[in-house]
């Protein structure tokens, strides 16, 4: 079923009332999608995390408790999810908000050794342009992790496995892995892995 504009707008930008009422629901819709993820992000004491696309928050507050050490740092171009996660991560030394244009990232080359977005990459107006930023921020042999349903939610956009790992291997990512993820929603939902490679060839 088509998702009415309205409401594709909010979940790909959410903003005002309706747009909390948006991020609550992401949080509760989409807990399958957010536990393969960080359970395919694998995270190790220290790892220093960047969430892309964070929207109401639940997968960045998954990310910190599993690991004390562990720093995370998320970014949404929504104004009204910077807000609401910067107040509900106000007391954690751990975790950093940051609003984002979403053409690039604001930080430094390899800075992150994970970096994951869930349900995210349907609105990225250029997919490649982003994974090669991604790529830029993550450190030598650092991890994405990309989760997302086949069928975006965009009337008739669609996000093939083979498509989504051509565009990952187009930005250098190595050793590409597709999960299938059980959820409630109709169509089939994926968790793409790669990794940035460790050494990098000369040119
Ligand atoms: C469908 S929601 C998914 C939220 C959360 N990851 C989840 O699965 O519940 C998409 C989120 O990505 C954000 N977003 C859209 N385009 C973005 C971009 N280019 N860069 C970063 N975030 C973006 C939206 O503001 C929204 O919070």
């Amino acid at each position: 079923m088509a998702i009415p504009k309205r409401v594709l707008k909010q979940v790909g930008h959410p903003s005002g009332l309706t747009g909390r009422i948006i991020l609550r629901m992401l949080n509760r819709a989409n807990s399958n999608m957010n536990a393969h993820a960080l359970a395919e992000l694998d995270v190790s004491d220290h790892d220093n995390v960047l969430e892309v696309g964070f929207g109401g928050g639940a997968l960045m507050s998954d990310i910190l408790a599993a690991r004390t050490s562990i720093r995370a740092t998320g970014c949404d171009i929504s104004k009204l999810a910077v807000r609401s996660a910067r107040r509900r991560f106000s007391m954690e030394k751990r975790a950093r908000i940051d609003q984002i244009s979403g053409k690039d990232l604001p930080y430094s080359d390899a800075q992150f050794a994970k970096v994951v977005g869930v349900n995210v990459i349907y609105f990225w107006q250029d997919i490649l342009g982003m994974l090669l930023e991604i790529s830029r921020v993550l450190e030598r042999g650092g991890r994405v992790v990309i989760c997302y349903s086949e069928y975006g939610p965009k009337e008739g956009s669609e996000f093939k496995m083979s498509e989504i790992e051509s565009q990952l291997r187009a930005a250098g990512f190595v050793d590409l892995r597709t999960t299938p993820i059980t959820t409630s929603e109709a169509g089939n939902h994926y968790c793409t892995v790669g990794f940035k490679p460790d050494t990098i060839l000369a040119e």
